[in-house]
């Protein structure tokens, strides 16, 4: 049976070899995830070089396995949707290449992505169409922590961002301090289920209120947090080595009382933002918007304020190709394909 609005989406902007077949920008047909985390592990973050080689050994065969598991064939699809920024260029340039000879080999449209914009569309699939937008979004990952205005589909306009670190950079390094893998969030996340959130207190940062009153401003910060993390586990000596992992006390308490820090600067925020732009509905998403207590909390506090919040499938909260099959099929409705001369952007 074919399906007039199936997308192909493709996605290498940073460690994810991913490919998606999605029909109308919410039916998911497959999706195909190669993750290199594995051989960026050692490295204790991701290695630009080594990415864009993995993504070239990857990419032919996970587009294909998109394909089969679809079961599609090239004559159904109406477009190929591909990340073209922001990302590591060199591991773009891997997925454009690919998307651009498939559309020209099958004649379909190329429809650029932007990886933030896909990330917020995840988090509208499960709302019905008129309940997606506007939004409040909050885009949490390993490169972002940014508040949106989201008008529709691909319209994000920025409200306040990380002066430092990103969330889930902080989850990362502070995993690093406690001697848990790369990627650091799931890692603390599962460490964090045997803490206690209270145990320690942590700071949570948030804008002081301009003199004389007046709308506080929105932002985020995790340096002073990452900081006192580690001071925490090192004692208050700068020059002390942080002790082995396995030395450290109460490793699952720091870790829950990190990951409750984190958590109530993005909710406390979050909740500001959208009461003060009047804005009923917020959306989370990135690879952080996976984090339970997050979900947990986020959720609870919207609704207090009787406000509502839209998480994705954790499927697709981290990086994945559903997310740019999806907003393609609107980008396409709306003409905004593009040339073979198409250019990746890292910003
Ligand atoms: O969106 P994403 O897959 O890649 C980027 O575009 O950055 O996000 C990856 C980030 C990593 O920093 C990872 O540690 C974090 O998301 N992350 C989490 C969880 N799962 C992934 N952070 C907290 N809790 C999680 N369960
Ligand atoms: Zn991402």
């Amino acid at each position: 049976m074919t399906d007039e609005r199936l997308i192909l989406g493709i996605e290498s902007s940073c460690d994810e070899t991913a490919a998606a077949v999605v029909a109308g920008g919410t039916e998911v047909r497959s999706s195909v995830v190669h993750t290199q985390a594995a051989e960026h592990a050692v490295f204790g973050g991701v290695v630009p070089e080594i990415a864009g080689r993995s993504h070239v050994r990857e990419i032919h065969g996970v587009v294909q396995r998109a394909l089969d598991e679809a079961g599609v064939r090239p004559a159904d699809l109406q477009g190929v949707a591909v990340t073209s920024r922001p990302g590591l260029i060199g591991s773009l340039l891997v997925g454009l290449s690919a998307a651009k000879a498939l559309a020209f080999k099958w004649d379909l449209p190329l429809i650029p992505v932007h990886h933030i914009e896909a990330h917020v569309w995840a988090a509208t699939m499960e709302a019905p169409a008129e309940a997606r937008f506007p939004a409040i979004a909050l885009v949490v990952s390993g490169g972002h922590t940014t508040l949106f205005l989201a008008a529709g589909p691909g319209q994000l306009e920025p409200l306040a961002t990380s002066l430092d670190d990103a969330a889930g950079e902080a989850f990362d390094k502070v995993a690093w301090m406690l001697g848990l893998g790369y990627p650091g969030g799931p890692a603390i996340a599962a460490l964090a289920e045997d803490g206690d959130p209270r145990a320690f207190h942590f700071p949570r940062y948030r804008p002081k209120p301009p003199r004389g009153g007046g709308r506080r401003p929105l932002g985020f910060s995790f340096s002073g947090l990452k900081t006192a993390v580690l001071y925490h586990l090192r004692g208050q000596d700068a020059l002390a080595a942080t002790p082995p992992p396995e030395s450290i006390p109460r490793r699952a308490d720091v870790a829950a009382s990190f990951q409750e820090a984190v958590v109530d600067a993005l909710v406390a925020q979050t909740i500001d933002a959208a009461l003060e732009e009047r804005y009923e509905r917020i959306l989370v998403a990135g690879g952080v918007a996976r984090n339970r207590r997050l979900r947990e909390k986020l959720g609870a506090a919207a609704s207090a304020a009787g406000l509502s919040a839209n998480f994705p499938a954790p499927a697709f909260c981290t990086d994945n190709a559903v997310m740019i099959a999806g907003l393609g099929w609107p980008l396409l409705v709306a003409g905004k394909t593009a040339g073979l001369a198409l250019d990746a952007s890292p910003r």
